[in-house]
């Protein structure tokens, strides 16, 4: 198990800026950083798995960071620290927005160290990011407005596109 290997974990349904901020800040700290599409049984999904790694894959090609130890994958059965171990990381990355976000990733955080020993480190996006979330942003979406300003251009344009059912 190596803590310079990290799982960015999450549902990205759909990926959001905040979400390609974490990733790029996460690159820039390990030697290899696995983002990993995981299902959650306590949300209702909006994108196919399949459709979020592709738009995570298409929104990083065009953030232009660097993307040559960068893994985008899914996991839908088991746990997340299953996934981490198998890859050999030793570190879970998550964005922290707010006192809401710590009090939601915290029992998660020890429950995967007292799982498999894998540490937890939570990143500060930028504060531009602090009020976007996929839940905000399928809200948005669903109604027909603008998601553009929150979104990554990729996911910009898949979501204007299916809207208009083309
Ligand atoms: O983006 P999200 O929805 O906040 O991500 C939460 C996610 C998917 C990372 C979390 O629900 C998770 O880790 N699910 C995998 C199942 C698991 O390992 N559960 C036990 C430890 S929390």
């Amino acid at each position: 198990m190596s803590n310079r290997i990290a799982v960015v974990p999450g549902s990205f349904d759909p990926p959001t800026l905040g979400h390609v901020d974490v990733i790029r800040r996460a690159a820039s700290l390990y030697d290899h950083v696995h983002v990993l599409v995981v299902h959650n049984p306590g949300k209702e999904a909006m994108l196919p798995i399949a459709q979020r790694v592709s738009l995570l894959e298409q929104s990083i090609l065009e953030d232009g960071m660097d993307a040559g130890h960068l893994t985008v994958a899914a996991w839908s059965m088991g746990l997340l620290v299953d996934y981490a171990t198998d890859v050999g990381a030793g570190v879970l990355v998550k964005g922290i927005r707010s006192q809401v976000d710590v009090a939601y990733e915290t029992p998660m955080a020890i429950v995967n160290r007292h799982l498999a020993g894998i540490e937890t480190v939570f990143l500060l996006p930028d504060p531009s990011h602090a009020l976007v979330s996929s839940s905000l942003v399928r809200q948005v979406a669903g109604l027909g407005g603008d998601v553009s300003p929150y979104v990554p251009g990729p996911v910009a344009r898949f979501l204007d596109t299916g809207a208009r059912g083309i």
